[in-house]
């Protein structure tokens, strides 16, 4: 969302520039909101209507019902106007305008036109951005921060200064280190990026106690929450390759595997009540005019109990920008919304539904049918009827108790790259501190994007001060960092410290929307900055990464002078506090990263328009992802220290299975390397079989050390040995747990076969292969075979 459209024609700009402020809607703070919820008999009196005439607030009938008396009662030209993000409401009917677009991916954020800030609400809590908060691998915490976030959201609807519809989470997965937008992202594993969309999804729209309802289309919301950007969306405008005209060539096998998975999970384990779809076109048609990606799959397949609404201006982008089908605007809605797009966040819908109509191309029928759904979901939200959270209100907003959760989050994320024994400092042995760097007196950088007003800032050099006298030098201007004269500031400074604290790393100017890196470094003089600080520095050098793509910190990482490494993410509102806390022991890290951190050679190895996440020898490609790229990196996928040190015991549950098929179930060929080692019956469908097969283990994590500590437990499957163009590995689960110093904690999975053995064929196939499948836990060490056979 939030158009940048500086590739496209200026016809498109101008065009954009009409939307954004003249078309730009009333903000629900200038509608009248003295009212909680639409069907209130005193709100219609005042209108000079009779509510009792109106059936769509009659509250003993159905949603569906209820919205089709509503969808009924409307002109054809009243109901085009409803499908835009900006919904002019109808007057006669007593129906007010409504703003659907409103975001909140890591707290309430006024990127949308429906949410705004002022002197009745200044600020909302700033979480830590996505990335970072994923790294703490606890789904309890990702779930307690959708809660808090849905509340504030809940207050603020109350109070006139938001909708109720928020187009969060972004669950494209991270494909290449150089995407502009991995900060609003859980990383790039598909089961990872998945787990984290269903939990936060049900986080923002989970009632208490409605859990039950069996009719989806009437289950309660607490807020709405969307899965964007479907599909194969990872690409902003790199060497000139932007999201509005990218066409993403994608495999069948690729697309099952990595890119549809999320978006599977979110949809039907989340019960999202919407999706999005994206600008790029994959193979060849726009994601938004694909009949197979919406109308079958999110809607028929996945069961979608809700709408599916466009990115911010995607058809006008398929007409002027991608000039699709030398579409006319008429052509361009047609097309859409028979392929399933229900709401416009832009103006094409209500600007050209009614001509399109005219020319004979789509029927009234398919329209009212969109709005259906765009109803039932404001009706499960209490919109029209109340809902138990009115009494929310300015006290739930940036409460001391969702703050400190914000530090909290971040705390938990943070994760410890180096430490040679210098981590945690002693404060009572340390008077001065020098805070060095472009992040030294970090604010809004913290905070990234899709952000709102945070409740305050709690800044690096804020953080340190509660532990020792703080000198701070900027050493570089800002993160572009263009020159040296800071440096030398920046050397005195350490050379007259206890201990040397290196904030450095990138920011929006550097990886944004619309924004990718062209490489894998520090911009401009940091590393100068780094490597001169550490040789100036009387005490130890602390080096703090504040970035969400990855960085080539090999130089860091092999100078004896720097003693210990943090990468810190965009940690939120409450970074600062976090991060001194960690470097002074006040909380153990045990965030784990979320992604590869590649050498800065790959940029060079592999095209960011090339979506294949296997290596293709052809090419020289080198493969993405730990579950595909073999060479040598700077820190791993999941890779994340600790003060103390972790061991584990494993105890398997079961390590055979026989699985018998009957007379329907047939065996699927697979490629090994060697024909030799292939089993008589290689793989069977998913689809073909019951799944009732589960296998765990049981995990003993004992703390070896003098430190209290949290441990995240990985768990990978890989799939027996031989067969060719398959992952080396894949997560297949996580808990994060607590172990007091000299304790033990037990952790215990359970796993469907299907879910975490199966692989995708060549022929995007779904398969469940048969032979000695390898559970690991944690880094290999600890591992045993499950071995799948089929029989007759
Ligand atoms: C809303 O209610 C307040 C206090 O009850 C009143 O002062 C204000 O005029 C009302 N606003 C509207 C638009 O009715
Ligand atoms: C996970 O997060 C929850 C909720 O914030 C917290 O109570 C718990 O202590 C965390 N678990 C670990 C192991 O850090
Ligand atoms: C929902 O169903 C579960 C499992 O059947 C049951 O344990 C629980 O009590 C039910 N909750 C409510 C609120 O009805
Ligand atoms: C910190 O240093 C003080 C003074 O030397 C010492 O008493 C204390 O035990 C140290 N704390 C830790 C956690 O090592
Ligand atoms: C840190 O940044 C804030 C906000 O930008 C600013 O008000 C403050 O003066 C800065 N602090 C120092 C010590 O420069
Ligand atoms: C160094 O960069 C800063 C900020 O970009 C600028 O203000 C300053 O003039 C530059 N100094 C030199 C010596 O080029
Ligand atoms: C830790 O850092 C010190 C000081 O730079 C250095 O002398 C020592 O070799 C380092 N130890 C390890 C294990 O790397
Ligand atoms: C890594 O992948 C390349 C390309 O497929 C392959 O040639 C090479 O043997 C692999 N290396 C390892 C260590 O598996
Ligand atoms: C962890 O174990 C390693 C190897 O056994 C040891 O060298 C190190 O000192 C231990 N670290 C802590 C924090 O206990
Ligand atoms: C096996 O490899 C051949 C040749 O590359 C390919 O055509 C076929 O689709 C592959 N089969 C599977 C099941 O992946």
């Amino acid at each position: 969302m939030a158009k940048t459209f500086t590739s496209l024609s200026l016809i498109v700009s101008v065009a954009f520039l009409a939307i954004c402020t003249a078309r730009r809607p009333p903000l629900v703070s200038d509608v009248p909101v003295n009212y909680t919820h639409v069907c209130e008999p005193s709100r219609f009196a005042k209108q000079g209507l009779d509510i009792a005439e109106f059936g769509y607030c009659d509250t003993s009938q159905s949603f569906e019902k209820r919205a089709k008396d509503l969808i009924d009662r409307m002109t054809l030209e009243e109901k085009v106007l409803q499908l835009g993000n900006s919904a002019a409401g109808a007057s006669k009917l007593g129906l007010p305008p409504y703003e659907w677009w409103s975001e909140a991916l890591h707290g309430v954020s006024d990127t949308g036109p429906g949410t705004n800030f002022d002197e009745v609400v200044p600020g909302a809590t700033s979480f830590p951005t996505v990335l970072l908060t994923t790294a703490s691998f606890n789904q309890s915490l990702w779930k307690r921060i959708g809660e808090v976030v849905s509340s504030e959201a809940r207050a603020m609807y109350n109070l006139g200064k938001s909708g109720l519809t928020f187009w969060s989470p972004n669950i494209n997965v991270a494909r290449d280190p150089r995407w502009g937008r991995i900060l609003e992202t859980p990383g790039e594993d598909p089961f990872v990026v998945g787990t984290y969309g269903a939990i936060y999804v049900r986080a923002l729209q989970d009632v208490e106690g409605t859990l039950n309802t069996t009719d989806l289309n009437s289950r309660p919301l607490k807020v709405a929450a969307c899965c964007k950007h479907y599909t194969a969306y990872d690409i902003e405008d790199w060497l000139g390759v932007d999201r509005f005209h990218f066409d993403a060539r994608v495999t069948e096998q690729d697309m099952l595997e990595t890119f549809q998975r999320p978006f599977e999970m979110c949809v039907r384990d989340g019960d999202a009540s919407s999706a999005m779809c994206s600008f790029n076109r994959v193979n060849g048609i726009p994601v938004c005019a694909d009949k197979t990606l919406l109308q079958d799959k999110i809607r028929g397949q996945w069961d979608l109990h809700g709408y599916i609404v466009s990115d911010c201006d995607s058809i006008e982008v398929m007409v002027h920008g991608q000039k699709w089908l030398g579409d006319t605007q008429e052509d361009a809605v047609s097309q859409v919304l028979k392929a399933g797009l229900d709401l416009d966040c832009g103006d094409y819908y209500p600007k050209y539904l009614k001509s399109a109509l005219m020319q004979g191309q789509i029927s009234e029928a398919e329209i009212d049918r969109s709005l259906k759904y765009i109803y039932v979901v404001l009706m499960r939200l209490g919109y029209f009827d109340g809902s138990p959270f009115s009494s929310l209100g300015k006290k739930d907003i940036c409460s001391n108790e969702n703050i400190e959760l914000a530090a909290e989050a971040a705390r938990e994320g943070i994760v410890l790259l180096k430490n040679n024994g210098t981590l945690p400092l002693n404060s009572s042995k340390l008077k001065k501190l020098a805070v060095i760097g472009p992040h030294a007196n970090a604010t809004k950088a913290m905070i990234g994007n899709y952000a709102g007003i945070p409740c305050r800032y709690v800044s690096p050099i804020e953080g340190f001060s509660a532990f020792a006298e703080v000198t701070y030098e900027m050493g570089c201007a800002d993160v572009a960092c263009k020159n040296d004269s800071l440096i030398f500031p920046a050397m005195e400074a350490a050379r007259e410290a206890d201990a040397t604290i290196l904030m450095v790393g990138l920011d929006l100017s550097v990886e944004a929307e619309g924004r990718d890196r062209v490489d894998l470094l520090l911009p401009g003089y940091q590393t100068q900055l780094i490597n001169q600080v550490a040789k100036a520095s009387k005490g130890p050098v602390i080096l703090v990464i504040m970035a969400a793509g990855c960085v080539d910190i090999s130089f860091a990482k092999n100078n004896e002078l720097i003693q210990a490494i943090l990468w810190a993410g965009y940690p939120g509102q409450e970074g600062g506090r976090a991060i001194a806390d960690i470097v002074f022991g006040k909380h153990n890290p045990g965030g784990r990263l979320p992604l590869t951190w590649y050498k800065a050679e790959y940029v060079d190895a592999v095209p960011m328009t090339s979506m294949s996440l296997r290596p293709v020898d052809e090419f020289g490609y080198p493969g993405r992802t730990y579950k595909f790229f073999n060479g040598s990196t700077v820190y791993p996928f999941g890779y994340g220290l600790s003060y103390t040190n972790f061991s584990y015991k494993i105890t398997p549950s079961k390590t055979a299975l026989k699985i018998k098929l009957n007379k329907y179930q047939h065996c699927n060929n697979l490629n090994y390397t060697n024909d030799d080692v292939k089993p008589f019956c290689p793989a069977v469908l998913v689809e073909d079989l019951g799944c009732e097969h589960e296998f765990g283990l049981e995990a003993t994590v004992e703390n070896a050390g003098k430190m209290d500590g949290s441990e995240v437990v990985m768990v990978y499957s890989k799939p027996p040995m031989g067969i060719t163009g398959t992952h080396a590995k894949q997560v297949i689960g996580f808990e994060r747990v607590f172990v007091p110093a000299g304790g033990k904690n037990k952790v215990k999975f359970t796993f469907d076969v299907c879910k975490s053995l199966a692989i995708v064929d060549g022929r995007g196939n779904k398969v469940l292969p048969s032979g000695l499948h390898t559970i690991m836990v944690g880094d290999a060490d600890v591992s045993f075979l499950v071995e799948v056979q089929f029989y007759q």
